[in-house]
């Protein structure tokens, strides 16, 4: 049985503001502000992720996370506003 394992990482800059990412892909390295700048690229498979990022190219694992991260992304960047009648 396989075990996604995440970590967690903030990172504090010289001005005082915090930034944290998360690793997806422990194989490759792969954040999830890497999988994200991806889908802003134009990634929207795991196919065209993987040829981008190197994520899930060796055990495979974090396909299943990447793939929610893209479709997160996807929503919270790409989708229409709602018009009112
Ligand atoms: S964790 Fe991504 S390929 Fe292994």
């Amino acid at each position: 049985m396989l075990t996604s394992i995440l970590i967690c990482i903030s990172i504090h800059s010289a001005v005082g503001l915090s930034e944290s990412y998360m690793y997806v892909c422990i194989c490759n390295g792969i954040t999830d502000r890497d999988v994200r700048e991806a889908v802003h690229a134009g990634a929207s498979d795991l196919s065209q992720l993987s040829a981008m990022t190197g994520c899930s190219t060796v055990c495979g694992s974090c396909g299943d996370l990447a793939l929610e991260i893209m479709e997160e992304t996807r929503r919270e960047h790409f989708s229409l506003p709602l018009l009112a009648a």
